[in-house]
């Protein structure tokens, strides 16, 4: 039985408030737990999206009742009400820009707006973006004209993640993360899946994938996870919304490679641990730690995911990494597929 610290997942959609029939703090934060998981992060683009002090404040409110495990939210960037944009600072622990077209109504696709957020949001929290292609290299220019840190969400193809590198070359203030789906999926399982592997970014070609790999072990700082939950009604409908479940399948994925020898096991926690504690500036979780069984194969099936959707596209996957126990400051939260303890405390 492998010993290793809680997990932070920086890239988290929990629904709350407006999508709740997807997912909500009590059944996201059990996916992330079953996961190994135990600080996360959760995105802005709710309904309505985290873009007001009320809204943060009363989501934060519901975290702390329903959270089996520690969570952060991030405030979203929202033109119509930009100017409140430090009054949200205290109840987030960064900034959330969406550069690129996505699910929910945050988009940021001019310059007052853009140099309002760089300009007005505390330098001692991160501004992350949703960028692709050549938003890529807007956000790279914003960090270099501003000189402040920005970090890139889900970064899927070889231009972009080979653009971060040489902006890292330069010294510029720049991380990433990339997601599991964008390095163990390409463009060939849509056939397979159909909508069910439509998420945005979107699935990568294999020279996407490869580059991702070739990465992995300098340009990405982070693996996070982009769980995105929408209902399989939802999925097989005229419109369907991108995105996919993704917090219990992160750590067997990657431990997976582990033993296949595609990463060790120290890089694995940098990328799941200790990078995204550094850049997010996260809390420590003391008397902290997850028991993983990473010898073991076992299917991943839809019917052991506890997230409210209840699929995901890797059913059918052989993999190691069952997590047997997690334990939060001292308390054990989860043991042998139980959930014993509701012990998350929200942060900012
Ligand atoms: C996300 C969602 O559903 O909220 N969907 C996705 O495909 N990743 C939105 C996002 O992260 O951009
Ligand atoms: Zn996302």
């Amino acid at each position: 039985m492998l010993i290793l610290p809680g997990l932070i997942d920086p890239h988290t959609h929990l629904r709350v408030p407006g999508g709740e029939h997807k997912e909500d703090f009590a059944t996201g934060t059990k996916a992330a737990v079953a996961g190994g998981i135990t600080q996360i992060l959760g995105m802005p683009n709710t309904n309505p999206p985290l873009a007001t002090a009320e809204v943060l404040q009363a989501t934060l409110a519901t975290a702390a009742q329903d959270a089996y495990c520690d969570v952060g939210l991030f405030a979203g960037a929202s033109p119509p009400v930009i100017e409140q944009l430090p009054s949200l600072a205290p109840y987030a622990v960064a900034l959330k820009i969406y550069l690129n077209d996505t699910f929910g109504d945050l988009r940021v696709d001019d310059v007052p707006t853009l140099a309002a957020c760089f300009a007005t949001w505390p330098r001692d929290k991160i501004i992350a973006m949703h960028a692709e292609k050549q938003s890529v290299a807007v956000g790279i220019g914003l960090a270099a004209a501003y000189g402040r840190a920005v970090h890139f969400c889900h970064i899927s193809r070889r231009e972009e993640i080979e653009l971060i590198a040489v902006a890292k070359a330069r010294g510029l203030p720049v991380t990433c993360e990339v997601a599991p789906h964008h390095l163990f999926m390409t463009t060939a399982d849509y056939e397979r899946l159909g909508p069910l592997a439509d998420m945005r970014p979107v699935l990568g070609t294999p020279s996407d994938v490869a580059a991702l790999w070739e990465h992995l072990g300098e340009t990405v700082d982070c693996i996070a996870t982009d769980h995105a939950p929408h209902t399989l009604a939802e999925k097989r409908s005229a419109t369907p919304p991108p995105g996919i479940a993704g917090l219990q399948t992160s750590l067997p994925l990657m431990l997976t490679a582990v033993k296949n020898g595609r990463l060790s096991l120290p890089r694995l926690l940098e990328l799941m641990h200790d990078n995204p504690r550094r850049i997010f500036n996260l809390p420590a979780q003391p008397d902290t730690h997850i028991e993983v069984d990473d010898e073991t194969p076992y299917t991943i099936t839809n019917e052991a995911m506890h997230s409210k959707c209840g699929w995901t596209p890797f059913a059918g996957w052989e993999v190691v990494g069952r997590v047997h126990k997690v334990v939060l400051r001292n308390q054990t939260i989860y043991e042998n597929g139980q959930f014993l303890d509701k012990a998350g405390q929200p942060f900012s």
